[in-house]
């Protein structure tokens, strides 16, 4: 299972201040050398974090490195642009509202079906895998097959927020999802709102490829450093994954 390390809140920190750091780029090289399978940034329409620069410098600088980019991002033309020029080796596509905290939900294939095609046609065509970031729900993978994506990243968000009964419950739709997900032929990605005590139970449904972290990584850095913070989450990962059946 591969771990894709999301830079978006160093870039939060350095915004603070607007200075120059702390400096995502430097953040990606050390969780590259720590473990990272790939660097995951969201460049967001009201450039809270990440900005333009940040994109075009991570990829000149990982240009001899094998380390592939995930740019997340919303399906506008502003964003379209943007992933045209850069070509990052993949492009998950998520719904974004202005006055969120964070990405609140997964996107709605099933409505947003045609609005959808017209952004993932012109990314697959020049060479970029296409993911969409959706709710761990049947109807929503049906939809990303019709749209002709090559991945889907499903939303962790209600498992992480989920306690009790219904810890157990968010589970079962998350590995219900990734094995239906990769039964109909999708590669299947996690993430959002894992953490060092929770994502243990996720790496360890086999079907799941890749999961996406941020903020837990970054905001544990504080502590450990970052290189730490990322080698002890691959740990946990590599663990889970192994000992699951
Ligand atoms: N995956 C997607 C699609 C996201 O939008 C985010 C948040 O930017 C993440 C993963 C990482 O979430 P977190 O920062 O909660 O680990």
């Amino acid at each position: 299972m591969r771990l894709g390390v999301n830079i978006d809140h160093i870039a939060t920190l350095r915004e603070a201040r607007k200075t120059f750091e702390p400096d995502p780029i430097k953040g990606a090289l050390i969780a590259i050398e720590a473990g990272a399978d790939q660097i995951t940034l969201h460049l967001r329409e009201d450039r809270r974090h990440i900005q333009d620069e940040d994109l075009f410098r991570l990829k000149c600088e990982l240009k001899d490195m094998t380390t592939p980019i995930n740019l997340e991002m919303a399906p506008t033309e502003e964003m379209l642009n943007t992933a045209l020029d850069v070509l990052p080796n993949t492009v998950t596509l998520v719904p974004e509202k202005r006055q969120e905290i964070t990405t609140e939900s997964g996107l709605d294939v099933v409505s947003l079906r045609r609005h959808l095609r017209k952004y993932i046609k012109p990314l697959k065509d020049a060479g970029i895998r296409v993911s969409l970031f959706i709710d761990p729900e049947e109807s929503q993978i049906d939809a990303s097959v019709e749209v002709g994506v090559d991945a889907v990243e499903l939303h962790t968000g209600e498992y992480a927020n989920a306690y009790g009964s219904n810890l157990e419950k968010e589970l079962n739709r998350l590995r219900r999802s990734a094995r239906y997900g990769r039964r109909v032929g999708l590669e299947v990605f996690a993430g959002h709102g894992l953490n060092y005590q929770n994502v243990k139970a996720v790496a360890s449904i086999k079907e799941i490829q890749e999961l996406n972290i941020g903020h837990s990584i970054i905001a544990n850095s504080i502590y450990w450093g970052l290189y730490e913070a990322v080698r002890r989450m691959k740990e946990i990962i590599q663990e889970a994954y192994r000992c699951a059946e």
